[in-house]
């Protein structure tokens, strides 16, 4: 699967290489305060998990999130700097819709439109690549900062799985946000001034 650019960053796949910090992000709980994830994962299970992300459909492995810096000498190579995951979750071949779901786990580039931009790089990958008619995802409304990235990505509040989630002691409802094609080309050639 090829490199996804953008202005600041490039999505590229997942290498074992990768797990140990997958295993940080995932073990910090702000991190995981807003992920459907509730039990402490060790690096073998990661391990195990990788192995298995490998056995799904190559538009369903996982990207990792690498954000540009400047080259260490003038006129040199950008380096760049994993602070996150994404990947689209069971796309429905007939239908042609997919969930998507992120994590930025460098909780230091919270809040500087990385979310925004990496949703808005896997739209363009995941309707103009990948054919697809919908795109949506599950977010807590305990979760405004990625409502908000959501939102600004062109997504559309869809309903909600009452209390679907339980957590804290309690139940939470899920709400659901979606992206169809007709909506991202509407945004996409404002964009570009068509
Ligand atoms: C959710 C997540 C993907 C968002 O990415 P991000 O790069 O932090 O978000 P962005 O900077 O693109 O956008 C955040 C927006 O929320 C706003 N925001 C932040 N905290 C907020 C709050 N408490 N209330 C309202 N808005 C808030 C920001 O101001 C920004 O909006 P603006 O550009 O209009 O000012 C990322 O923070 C993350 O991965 N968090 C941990 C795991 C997680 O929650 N994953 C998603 C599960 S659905």
């Amino acid at each position: 699967m090829p490199n996804l650019y953008s202005e600041r960053l490039r999505l590229r796949a997942a290498e074992r290489s990768d797990i140990p910090l997958f295993v940080k992000w995932i073990s910090d709980p702000e991190v995981t305060e807003n992920l459907m994830l509730r039990l402490p994962m060790a690096q073998a299970e990661e391990e195990i998990w990788y192995e298995n992300m490998l056995k799904r459909p190559e538009a369903e492995h996982v990207y990792v999130i690498d954000i540009k810096l400047p080259p260490l000498e003038p006129d040199g190579e950008p380096q760049w700097l994993p602070i996150g995951n994404t990947s689209f979750i069971s796309i429905m071949e007939i239908d042609r819709c997919a969930e998507i779901g992120i994590m930025i786990g460098e909780k230091y580039y919270w809040n500087k439109g990385y979310g925004t931009e990496t949703m808005q790089t896997m739209l363009r990958h995941g309707f103009e690549t990948l054919n697809l008619h919908r795109i949506w995802l599950q977010v807590y409304p305990t979760n405004p900062r990625g409502i908000r990235a959501y939102e600004k990505a062109g997504f559309r509040h869809e309903g909600v799985f009452r209390e679907g989630h339980y957590q804290g002691g309690r139940y939470l409802d899920v709400k659901l946000m979606s992206i169809l094609r007709q909506e991202w080309d509407q945004i996409s050639s404002t964009t570009k001034g068509d």
